[in-house]
């Protein structure tokens, strides 16, 4: 199962991918947790990146080809996996496609996760997400644990520097502007499901399913 994952900021990507990963079991590649790991180690690549994620730009397409081209090499991925967050241009899924030649395979699956902005807006103003497991929550409609309860140790809690209201504004003009020409890139090569994102997070991931139970029947 090899699928991509597209949609604008906040849709409810990651949220997602890590149920659709853990019941398929295939491995999430998402490109904005290693480039936040990366800035975080103050790595070449995470300095060079730092200053386009704060605000809100897409990083250079050279650089996180050459990252997915790295990561692409691990083992982990050899039974499928869901790629969150890349492409998001048009010349890295052009590259994409280019080095899945190469390795002899190609997508399955494109899910468009589709959120309308202004809903957007209010599910990043209330994101959470947990430095020790790195797992994401709404402070109304997914409340994170008290630290003490968390089953996977201490949650360690915080809010990302590009979640403010302007910051999320400008990414979701990248979004329309730079991600979007995606879909009738993958609509030419017949790939594309529309996922419906408003609704509970369970209502939301049945449809991904029945989608994935369609294609993969
Ligand atoms: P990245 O980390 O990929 O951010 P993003 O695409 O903007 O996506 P998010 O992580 O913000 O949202 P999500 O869709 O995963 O939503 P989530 O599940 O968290 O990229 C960050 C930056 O890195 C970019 O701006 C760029 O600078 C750089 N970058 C990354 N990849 C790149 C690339 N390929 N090329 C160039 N630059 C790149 O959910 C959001 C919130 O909503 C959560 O609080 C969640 O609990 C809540 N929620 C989820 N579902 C629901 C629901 N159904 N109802 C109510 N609330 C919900």
């Amino acid at each position: 199962m090899k699928l991509v994952f597209i949609g604008p900021p906040g849709a409810g990507k990651g949220t997602q991918a890590e149920r659709i990963c853990a019941d398929n079991s295939i491995k999430q590649l998402s490109t904005g947790d290693i480039l936040r790991h990366n800035v975080k180690i103050e790595s070449k690549l995470g300095v060079g990146a730092k200053e386009y994620m704060t605000s809100g730009r897409l990083v250079p397409d050279e650089l996180i080809i050459e990252m997915i081209k790295e990561e692409l090499k691990s083992l982990e991925y050899a039974n499928g996996f869901l790629l969150d967050g890349f492409p998001r241009t048009i010349p890295q899924a052009q590259a994409f496609d280019e080095l899945l030649k190469k390795l002899n395979t190609k997508i399955d699956l494109v899910l468009l996760l589709d959120v309308p902005d202004e809903e957007i807006i209010s599910r990043l103003s209330g994101r959470r997400i947990c430095r020790t497991c790195n797992r994401v929550f709404h402070i109304s409609f997914n409340p994170p644990p008290d630290p003490k309860d968390c089953d996977r140790g201490i949650c360690d809690i915080y809010q990302r520097d590009d979640d403010k209201e302007e910051t999320v504004r400008h990414r979701l003009d990248v979004y329309h502007n730079q991600t979007k020409p995606l879909v009738d890139y993958y609509k030419s090569q017949n790939l594309v499901a529309y996922i419906d994102g408003i609704g509970s997070l369970d209502e939301v991931y049945d449809r991904i399913k029945s989608n994935l139970q369609h294609k993969f029947k």
